[in-house]
């Protein structure tokens, strides 16, 4: 039995992941955005014995989801699921004056990676559409450019495969690992995805617990199980760099 914390677990792929790995006798520590959505949760999936609740927009409360999902012990594997989608007609800046895809998407999962005790796997749901995003990291806060939701998303999903590629350079005894779910029919995903809601948490589930050879690698992209070839900017070492100490700049946390 491995203990793993998923992030949004709420709704969508972190509840279907999170009941997956329930179903499959593991100990999984849920995480909701605030104490209304810890209710629905524990409605939802009542075999869930803790929920860490926060809110992953600022920084103030990922440090308190960091603190709160800490306190409840060593996990094996986090899996980085919590994110928003790529609707917002305009741009919206967070507390601390970040565009929000950014905050949540991408900041929030390295200031959790850089503060929870370092687990033995880590996995960080990117998507497809991080072929179309940005790969020089000029304007991540979308202050230069003009605004389009579908670009700001495909940006920190890039962003996400950068860094699960950085940490796994920088912690080589640690699995860190990317995946694209597929397009499922999530709140974010939409009615007309194709892709069941089982196929898509079956690669984060498995990568968080297998010990199947092709699951126990490290810094590689996958897609059903797959290890797929990302963009190729995700593996420039410059890039990835720029990343982590673009993100300890802000948050004042340099990763260990
Ligand atoms: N669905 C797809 O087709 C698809 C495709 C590629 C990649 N992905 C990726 O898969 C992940 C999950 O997506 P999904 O489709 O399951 O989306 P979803 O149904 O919208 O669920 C997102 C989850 O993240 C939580 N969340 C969002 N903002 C948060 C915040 N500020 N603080 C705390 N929790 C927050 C949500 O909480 P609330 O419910 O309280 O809002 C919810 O539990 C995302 O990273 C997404 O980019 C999805």
């Amino acid at each position: 039995m491995a203990r793993i914390f998923v992030t949004g677990s709420a709704d969508g792929l972190g509840l279907g992941a999170a009941r997956a790995l329930l179903d499959d006798g593991h100990d999984v520590v849920l995480h909701a955005r605030n104490a209304q959505r810890a209710a629905d949760l524990r409605a939802a999936e009542p075999r869930g014995r803790q929920i860490v609740v926060g809110d992953l927009s600022s920084i103030a409360g990922t440090r308190e989801v960091a603190a709160r999902a800490d306190d409840t012990g060593r996990f094996d594997a986090v899996i980085h699921n919590a994110g928003i989608g790529y609707t917002s007609a305009r741009r919206q800046e967070t507390a601390d004056g970040l565009e929000r895809h950014f905050a949540v998407n991408v900041l929030a999962p390295y200031l959790l990676t850089a503060l929870i005790t370092r687990p033995d796997r880590l996995i960080y749901l990117s998507s497809g559409m991080h072929e179309g995003g940005a790969t020089d990291l000029d304007d991540p806060q979308w202050t230069r450019r003009r605004w389009s939701g579908p670009g700001a998303y495909s940006d920190t999903k890039l962003l996400d495969v950068v860094l699960a590629l950085a940490v796994a350079r920088r912690w080589p005894d640690v699995r860190s690992n990317a995946v694209d779910p597929g397009w499922v029919a999530t709140r974010m995903g939409g009615r007309g995805a194709p892709e069941s809601l089982a196929s898509g948490v079956r690669t984060q589930v498995w990568l968080a617990t297998s010990d199947e050879p092709a699951a126990t690698v490290t810094g590689r992209y996958f897609y059903h199980q797959r290890a797929r070839e990302p963009i190729a900017a995700t593996k420039r070492a410059d890039l990835q760099d720029r990343l982590l100490d673009y993100c300890a700049g802000l948050t004042g946390v340099p990763l260990p």
